[in-house]
C-alpha cells in the first residue's frame, strides 16, 4: 500500500477502506508517513468528506493507535465530558468540580487550544506549577482520593489523534465533521469512561456553523459512542457569541471561579447546569435532570464546588489559594478599552473573530511550536441585545504587546455588528440527542 495512492483516491472522491485508514494511521503514528503527505490527505478529506463507515473506521484506528485506558480501579460510574470547541468556553473548569462535588468521579483528559478556540489544559496552566502530565497511577489515585483529576492527552492515549490534532490546527483542516467526530470519540473511547456527555457547539464561534451540521455531528458521535458500549449523550448549544464575558486563558479561569461562587454570567451558568445535570443522570447520581440541577445549585451555594476546585488544583501542583485569591493569576500589563463607533443594538458578535483576536494578542498558537501568553485576552462589556451609545466600551483588551493593539482593535470592531433593529434572542440549548 502507498500513501500516495490513498491521497489520490480521496482527492478523487473515493471511499477509503478500513485497511487503507489503518495503514495511514499506523504509519503516521510510527513516524513513517511524513506530515506533508498527511496534510495533503487531511485537505482531501476536508473537501471530499468521509462516509459514516470511513469515519467509524478512522475513530477506531485512532482509538487503538495507543493504550486503551482501564479505569476500573476507580469506584463508581465515570462520566466524561467533551466540548467540540468554542470561544470563551471555560465549561470544564467550572463544571467538573461541580459534578465531582455531587459525588460523580471525574477522570478527564482534556486538550489544548485548537484553531480559534481555547483548550482546558492551557487554561489550567494559568495556575503556576499545575501538572497536566500525571502518571496513570497518580491520575487514578487523585480521582479516588478527591473525586477529580484532569490531565492532558498522554503520549500513549490516541497518539494518532494527538499528531493529527496539532497538524490540522495549522493546516486549516479542523472544521470537518468526520475529522472532529473521530478526533473527539477516539480520545473518549481510549480514555475509558463509562458514559460520555458531549457539548456540540453551533454558530459563528463553533467549527459547525449551522445547527443542522452540529446536529449531524452530534448524531454521528452519539452513534459511535453507543456502538462502542458507552452511554453517550450530546447537548447542542449556542456558540454564536462568546460564552460568558471573558476570552483568554487566565481570564476564563477567573470567570469559572466566579461561577463556582454563584456570581457567573447567566449563559455560562445555565450551560454548566444543563451539562452537569446530564452528567449526574448518566452517572446515576440523580434520577432526573430537575433533581440534578438542584444538586448542582446546592454545591455552588454551600461552597463545596469551589472547595473541590481548590483541592483539585492543589493535588496537581498548583497553589489552591489562588482559587480564593484570583488576583494571583497571570495578569496582562495593560487593559485597553475598545469603544463603540456608533449608537445602536449589538446585533451580532462574529464569534470566531473574537477567538482570533485573543489568538493575535498571544492567547493561542500560530504554529505547532508557539508558546502562549496565559495573561492576555478580552473581556466583553457588551453582548448581543445590549444597546450602546457611541463611545461606550464594547470590550477591553488585556494586552502585553501594545504593537498588536491597532490590528486587534480593528478586527474586534469588525466582529461587532451594531444597528438600529433589536436582535431576537437566541436559545442557549438547541437540542439534546441521546
Ligand atoms: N475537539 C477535538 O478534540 N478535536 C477536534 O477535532 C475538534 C475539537
Amino acid at each position: 500500500m502507498r500513501m500516495y495512492d490513498i491521497i489520490m483516491k480521496k482527492r478523487n472522491g473515493g471511499e477509503l477502506t478500513e485497511q487503507e485508514i489503518q495503514f495511514f494511521i499506523e504509519g503516521y503514528t510510527k513516524g513513517e508517513i511524513p506530515d506533508y503527505q498527511v496534510s495533503a490527505l487531511m485537505m482531501a478529506i476536508y473537501f471530499q468528506k468521509m462516509t459514516e463507515t470511513e469515519t467509524a473506521a478512522l475513530t477506531m484506528a485512532m482509538a487503538h493507535s495507543g493504550d486503551m485506558l482501564d479505569l476500573s480501579e476507580i469506584q463508581g460510574c465515570k462520566v466524561d465530558k467533551h466540548s467540540t470547541g468554542g470561544v470563551g468556553d471555560k465549561t470544564s473548569l467550572a463544571l467538573t468540580p461541580m459534578v465531582a462535588a455531587c459525588g460523580i468521579p471525574v477522570a478527564k483528559m482534556s486538550g489544548r487550544g485548537l484553531g480559534h478556540t481555547g483548550g482546558t489544559i492551557d487554561k489550567l496552566e494559568s495556575f503556576a506549577g499545575f501538572n497536566v502530565a500525571l502518571s496513570r497511577e497518580k491520575f487514578i489515585e487523585n480521582v479516588n482520593k478527591i473525586g477529580i483529576a484532569i490531565m492532558g492527552q498522554t503520549a500513549d492515549l490516541a497518539p494518532a489523534d494527538k499528531k493529527l490534532y496539532a497538524l490540522r490546527d495549522v493546516t486549516a483542516t479542523v472544521d470537518n465533521m468526520s475529522l472532529i467526530a473521530s478526533s473527539i470519540m477516539s480520545k473518549k473511547l481510549a480514555a475509558g469512561a463509562d458514559a460520555i456527555v458531549l457539548d456540540v457547539k453551533t454558530g459563528s464561534g463553533a467549527f459547525m456553523k449551522t445547527q443542522e451540521d452540529a446536529e449531524a455531528l452530534a448524531q454521528e458521535m452519539v452513534k459511535i459512542g453507543n456502538h462502542a458500549g458507552r452511554k453517550t449523550i450530546a447537548v447542542v448549544s449556542d456558540m454564536d457569541q462568546p460564552l460568558g464575558f471573558t476570552v483568554g486563558n487566565a481570564l476564563e479561569v477567573k470567570e469559572a471561579i466566579d461561577t463556582l461562587k454563584g456570581q457567573g454570567p447567566a449563559d455560562f451558568t445555565a450551560l454548566c447546569l444543563e451539562l452537569g445535570s446530564q452528567m449526574l443522570v448518566a452517572g446515576g447520581a440523580a434520577r432526573d435532570a430537575v433533581i440534578a440541577k438542584t444538586m448542582l445549585q446546592q454545591v455552588i451555594a454551600d461552597g463545596s464546588a469551589l472547595d473541590k476546585l481548590a483541592q483539585f488544583v492543589g493535588a496537581q501542583g498548583g497553589n489552591p489559594d489562588w482559587v480564593y485569591h484570583t488576583e494571583q493569576l497571570p495578569m496582562a500589563e495593560h487593559i485597553v478599552d475598545v469603544l463603540a463607533p456608533v449608537e445602536g443594538y449589538v446585533q451580532k458578535i462574529t464569534c470566531d473573530e473574537v477567538g482570533i483576536c485573543s489568538l493575535m494578542l498571544g492567547g493561542g498558537r500560530e504554529t505547532k511550536e508557539s508558546e502562549i501568553d496565559l495573561s492576555v485576552g478580552l473581556v466583553l462589556k457588551k453582548k448581543v441585545g445590549d444597546y450602546v451609545q457611541k463611545g461606550d466600551t464594547l470590550a477591553q483588551l488585556h494586552i502585553n504587546d501594545l504593537s498588536r493593539q491597532d490590528a486587534v482593535t480593528k478586527r474586534l470592531l469588525k466582529a461587532y455588528i451594531i444597528g438600529e433593529a433589536q436582535p431576537k434572542s437566541s436559545q442557549l440549548i438547541k437540542c439534546i440527542i441521546s
